[in-house]
């Protein structure tokens, strides 16, 4: 039987493309800079936070289905690895967890893929706490 499912749509283009994902991590930076419930979070980041915002834009943006600029740009790149060394525990995965579903609530997505992205995300940011 045929399989109904639209196989060939991906994240990214649900989403709307780069300039929806740039505004979800922009979002996501200017609530960890702002607010106090990310203090923790914020503490754990360089002062001039605008790498990060390329950074994590272009891997959204590869990683979600898009142009995968951002990983040939760092091969062999892989997130687990690079946030090994960082001393995440659970509370500021919590922070980094909940400043991305307000972004990403404040961005209004479709509201099943904000979903689908919060599982990931809170699942990846759970693999990264240091125990
Ligand atoms: C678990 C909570 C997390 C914390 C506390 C955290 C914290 C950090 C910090 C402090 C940096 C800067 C590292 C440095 O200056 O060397 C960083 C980099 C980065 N993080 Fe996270 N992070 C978390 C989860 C995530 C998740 C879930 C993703 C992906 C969905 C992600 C994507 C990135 C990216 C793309 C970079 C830049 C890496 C680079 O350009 O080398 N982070 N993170």
């Amino acid at each position: 039987m045929a399989d109904p499912r639209p196989v060939d749509i991906t994240p990214y283009e649900l989403l709307g493309g780069a300039e929806t994902v740039k505004r979800i991590v922009d979002r996501f930076y200017d609530l960890m800079d702002e607010d106090p419930a990310f203090v923790r979070l914020r503490a754990m980041h360089a002062d001039d936070l605008t790498p990060m915002r390329a950074s994590l834009t272009g891997f959204l943006i590869g990683w979600s289905g898009g142009p995968r600029s951002w990983f040939e740009q760092n091969p062999g790149r892989c997130m687990m690895s690079a946030h090994a060394k960082l001393a995440i525990d659970e509370e500021t995965a919590a922070q980094w967890r909940r400043a991305m579903a307000r972004a990403i609530a404040e961005c209004s997505i479709d509201e099943t893929l904000a979903e689908r992205l919060n599982e990931v995300f809170a699942r990846m940011a759970g693999a990264m706490v240091r125990h």
